[in-house]
Formats: C-alpha cells, sequence, structure tokens
C-alpha cells in the first residue's frame, strides 16, 4: 500500500513488536477471565487486594493476583505497593451496571464460541469454510437458538456496542424527516429506541428473530417509547415487514455473503418508492491503516462466512438489490452510515 509502517510496530525493535503481536491473544484471554468472574463490578466502589477478589469469585487467590498483575501491566486495572488493584477508565468498560458496557461483548468474542471459532482460523483461510460450522458442527444462528444463556450474553453484547456507538451515530446523521423506521435485526431495540427517543413523532418497528423479538419486550418497554415502537418477528431471508418508508440494518450485512442481497431485496420490496435504505458497517479503509474493520472481517470470515466492505463493494451491492448509494458518513465510533436510495 503505502509503504508506512502502522503505528503499532513503528518505533518498536522487530522482535519486541513481533513478541507483543503474538503475546496478544493472552491479553484478550486474561480480559476474558476477568470479564466472566465479574472483576470490575467488585472494584468499583473501592480498590480490593487478590485474596479479597478471589474470596468475592471462589477463585484460587495466587493465580487471581497474577491474572491481575499481568492485566495491570497492560492498564487494564491498577496495581498499588499494598497489593491492591483498582479500576481504571479502560477497566470501567467491564462494568455491567453502565450504559455501553462492554461486559458481555468481551464474554461473548473471547469465551465460548467465537474463541474456538477464531482457533479454526487455518481452515477457513485454506477452504474459504466457516471455522465455526466445523467446530461445533452447526451454524451460529442454530448454536444460539439451542443456548439460551450464550444467546443472551451476544445479544447483551450488542446492546453494549451499539449503546456505545449510538451517539455516535445520531450526532452525525440526521433521522429527521423519516415518518416510520423498520430496524431490521435490530436485536434487543437499542439502537431504534435511542432514534425514537430523539425524535418524538417518529413511528418505528423492531423486526428480528422470534426468540430475540421476545427478549427486547422489556428493554423496549423500559426504554419509554415502546407506544410507537410496534415489534415483529420474522426471518429476514423471507421477508421484512412492510409499512416504514426507511429502513436501518445495523452490523446485519456484513454477517452475510453474496446471500445478503436477498434480504435487501426484501428491504427493497417493503419500501416505497424513493424509500430510504440505511446501513450502520465499519467500512473497510482503502489504505493500509489501522481500522477495527480489518479484524472484525476475519471475525465474520470465522463466525458467518460474512466480511466487511469497501464503499465500492457497498456501492456494488446496493445496484445489486435496486437501490442507489447516495452517500457514506464516517462517525466517531468505527461504524459509518451508508445511505441509499430506492429506485
Ligand atoms: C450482529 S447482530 C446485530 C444486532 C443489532 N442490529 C445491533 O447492531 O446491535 C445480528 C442480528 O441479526 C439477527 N438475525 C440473524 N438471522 C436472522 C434472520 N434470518 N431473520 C431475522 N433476524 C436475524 C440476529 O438475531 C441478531 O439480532
Amino acid at each position: 500500500m503505502d509503504g508506512q509502517k502502522p503505528a503499532m510496530v513503528a518505533e518498536t525493535p522487530p522482535p519486541i513488536a513481533m513478541l507483543r503481536l503474538i503475546s496478544g491473544f493472552w491479553i484478550s484471554r486474561c480480559i476474558y477471565v476477568a470479564a466472566k468472574l465479574g472483576i470490575a463490578d467488585l472494584l468499583k466502589d473501592e480498590p480490593k487486594t487478590a485474596d479479597e477478589l478471589a474470596a468475592a469469585t471462589d477463585t484460587d487467590a495466587p493465580s487471581l493476583f497474577r491474572l491481575m498483575r499481568a492485566l495491570a501491566s497492560v492498564g487494564v486495572f491498577s496495581h498499588d505497593a499494598d497489593n491492591r488493584f483498582a479500576i481504571t477508565p479502560v477497566s470501567e468498560t467491564l462494568r455491567t451496571d453502565i450504559r455501553g458496557s462492554l461486559r458481555a461483548f468481551a464474554m461473548t468474542e473471547l469465551g465460548e464460541e467465537h474463541y474456538p471459532a477464531w482457533g479454526e482460523l487455518l481452515h477457513s483461510v485454506r477452504t474459504g469454510e466457516i471455522a465455526f460450522d466445523r467446530a461445533f458442527g452447526v451454524d451460529i444462528w442454530g448454536f444460539f437458538a439451542k443456548n439460551p444463556n450464550n444467546a443472551k450474553i451476544f445479544n447483551d453484547a450488542m446492546s453494549g456496542v451499539t449503546a456505545q456507538a449510538n451517539e455516535a451515530i445520531l450526532s452525525k446523521y440526521e433521522f429527521a424527516g423519516i415518518s416510520t423506521l423498520l430496524d431490521v435485526g435490530g436485536g434487543h431495540g437499542g439502537l431504534i429506541t435511542s432514534i425514537l427517543q430523539r425524535h418524538p413523532g417518529m413511528r418505528g418497528i423492531l423486526f428480528d428473530a422470534p426468540p430475540v423479538i421476545e427478549g427486547a419486550k422489556a428493554p423496549v418497554e423500559a426504554s419509554g417509547v415502546g407506544d410507537r415502537c410496534q415489534l415483529e418477528a420474522g426471518n429476514f431471508f423471507e421477508s421484512v415487514p412492510s409499512g416504514a418508508d426507511a429502513i436501518i440494518l445495523k452490523w446485519i450485512i456484513h454477517d452475510w455473503n453474496d446471500e445478503c442481497v436477498t434480504i435487501l431485496k426484501n428491504c427493497h420490496r417493503a419500501l416505497p418508492e424513493n424509500g430510504k435504505l440505511i446501513l450502520v458497517e465499519a467500512v473497510v479503509p482503502a489504505g493500509n491503516e489501522p481500522h477495527f474493520s480489518k479484524f472484525i472481517d476475519l471475525n465474520m470470515l470465522v463466525m458467518t462466512g460474512g466480511r466487511e466492505r469497501t464503499e465500492e463493494e457497498f456501492r456494488s451491492l446496493y445496484e445489486a438489490s435496486g437501490f442507489r448509494l447516495t452517500r457514506v458518513v464516517a462517525t466517531e465510533s468505527p461504524f459509518s452510515v451508508i445511505e441509499g436510495v430506492r429506485v
């Protein structure tokens, strides 16, 4: 590409840079254990020793000490001279009780389903096949249907990341002018309810698979906009509800390869002429810069067979489904808003 070294390795001697990169997953797995044990919640009011944390989490104190010392060395916690560990701004994000918590995201991405699938990355690279399916003998959506606890953590993870991104999306993209907005694959409704809260005249439809919609009832009601947000369950490969003048899909299209054209054509069928199609996705930049999209792209390769796309790839996708891409709005999160119109 442009020949510049990415910042991660620019100023570091090559063997040290490589050792850091190789050991990256050690840090990830330590974060998983801290998230699973709820360490950030235990430290939210005051620092604690490893013995106190071990008593509260039913773990081995010397081993937990080593985990905490390692995490403190990279800034996830802090470690004082009296051997007490404290929360830091980075580990605040792992608290359960904050808006936009990343605890469930750490648990789902680094725990029981994504992590074993990443163990089969070589299989995906060799064959183009989905590593998750090889590791588990079922696809991810079938796995979640059979494992409601894992599905709940995944849905909570999506809500947490969505809450993180909502502000960035809402501050850069103007939703005013839409009468009824349909959120296809909207999970537990974090995005559509935030948009409805900002736009009191707007109505919303939240659409997802039946068990997810069941789980969305309480959070949508609690958001205070339940009277303007209709809940609909179904399969977006068959159809999506009609009656909206704009459709939003956040983090849906990246789950799928070329078959996503079927989802977009179903959106086309449900929209009036000039209806808006709004995708929220991480757009892969053309150059060699570090970007969240480049590794989440591999997450899609191993988990669902999906992919992240460049602006040009989105443009082709829109054309193949009967839309014209009108603009791409970058936000301060890794997500961009990709707007199109039904032709
Ligand atoms: C990556 S999550 C994104 C959730 C949400 N839009 C967000 O960004 O937080 C993908 C969503 O697609 C839903 N989904 C997957 N297959 C579906 C199908 N065939 N019909 C309807 N929804 C589906 C999942 O249940 C899940 O909520």
